[in-house]
């Protein structure tokens, strides 16, 4: 089968394509044929080494995908060959089939197809995560969205307005804030030309953001939590500044509010339980009609090095599909 490797860290151009012996399913796993796999921005990371998730080499990046169960192992049950599901496998999708714990694949409806299916279960999995796990967030309260064209970003926008908060896009330019409110945000704020805590004070009428999300970090997370409201809380997604923030603890102390780590994949392994159901609801509402799952691109296999480069370049609006 076609796969493709990082056979050492380096760049995107760095990864080979090359043809592998199919994998064989072990006790209670299935092989999928993987007809589309999703890319995220720390897949960027991964292939350089850079990520807290160091693989084996070589290995494929991707996290995610969707596909048809093809081969099943000893002592499967609920799933059968033939099947549609979605799988979260932290890497080695970007690939013709993977061998994975059965348990570990959810089913898909008929009429959800594979490149939507593929990118829901990291972004939004992370998103309902974040917001309903972590910030409790509530109907009727303010979030604001860092990054919100991104992909956890986009996931924020919908999953905060289908919990029935007023939400604040926050993004780098006109056009990917008119994406966000295509999407359902309410207010828009560009904090390349806007500064971030006073345009977040002047949308809140003074009072802040009851949850800031926030995968940026770098030069936004500062003056975001300094604009955050009374009892806020603050989620720590990621950094796709590059560079880690240091806050001072004064404002946490002055704000009575909360800063919340979310880490989504210790999350996964801790409570597969609660992950399942998370992804079930996701799933259930891609079907419905009420998250988009947005498809930003769709790349062939080979062209995989491309599609990492326009992730690096800040270029993306929701998510970009290597169809295999
Ligand atoms: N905590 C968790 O469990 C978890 C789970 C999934 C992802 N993450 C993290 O969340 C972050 C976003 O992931 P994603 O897949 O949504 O990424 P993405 O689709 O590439 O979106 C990232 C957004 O960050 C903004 N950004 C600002 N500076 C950037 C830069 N130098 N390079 C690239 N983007 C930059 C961009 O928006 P603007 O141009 O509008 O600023 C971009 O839309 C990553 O750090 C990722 O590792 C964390």
């Amino acid at each position: 089968m076609k796969a493709l490797l990082c056979t050492r860290y380096g760049t995107p151009d760095d990864l080979v394509l090359a043809d592998i012996d199919d994998p064989l399913p072990g006790a209670g796993e299935a092989v999928v044929r993987i007809h589309a796999a999703a890319l995220n921005f720390f897949d960027t990371l991964i292939i350089a080494g850079k990520y807290q998730t160091k693989p084996q080499m070589p290995f494929s990046p991707a996290a995610e995908f969707a596909g048809v169960v093809e081969r099943l192992g000893e002592g499967v049950t609920g799933l059968k060959v033939g099947d549609r599901v979605l799988g979260y496998s932290r890497y080695g999708a970007a690939r013709e089939r993977i061998a994975i714990a059965a348990v570990k694949l959810i089913k898909l409806p008929h009429h959800l197809d594979f490149d939507h299916a593929a990118g829901l279960c990291v972004t939004y999995g992370t998103t309902l995560h974040a917001l309903k796990d972590r910030a409790r967030l509530k109907a009727g309260e303010t979030l604001a969205v860092l990054g919100a064209s991104g992909g956890v970003g986009l996931a924020a926008i919908e999953l905060g307005k289908l919990m029935g908060a007023r939400v604040i896009a926050c993004a780098s330019s006109d056009e990917k804030i008119a994406f966000a409110k295509a999407h359902g945000a309410d207010e828009g704020i560009d904090y390349a030309k806007d500064d971030l805590k006073e345009a977040l004070r002047r949308v809140t009428d003074g009072t802040g953001p009851d949850v800031i999300y926030d995968p940026v970090g770098g030069p936004y997370a500062e003056p975001a939590l300094r604009a955050i409201a009374w009892e806020g809380r603050y989620l720590v997604i990621g950094f796709a500044a590059g560079e880690i923030p240091k806050m001072p603890l004064n404002l946490v102390l002055l704000k009575g509010c909360d800063v919340l780590g979310v880490y989504w994949g210790s999350f996964v392994e801790r409570n597969p339980e609660g992950h399942r159901a998370n992804t079930e609801q996701l799933v259930a509402w891609v079907a419905d009609g009420k998250l988009s799952s947005h498809v930003h691109a769709v790349y062939p296999l080979a062209e995989a090095p491309a599609a990492l480069k326009a992730i690096a370049a800040r270029q993306v609006m929701g998510k970009v599909i290597l169809r295999i």
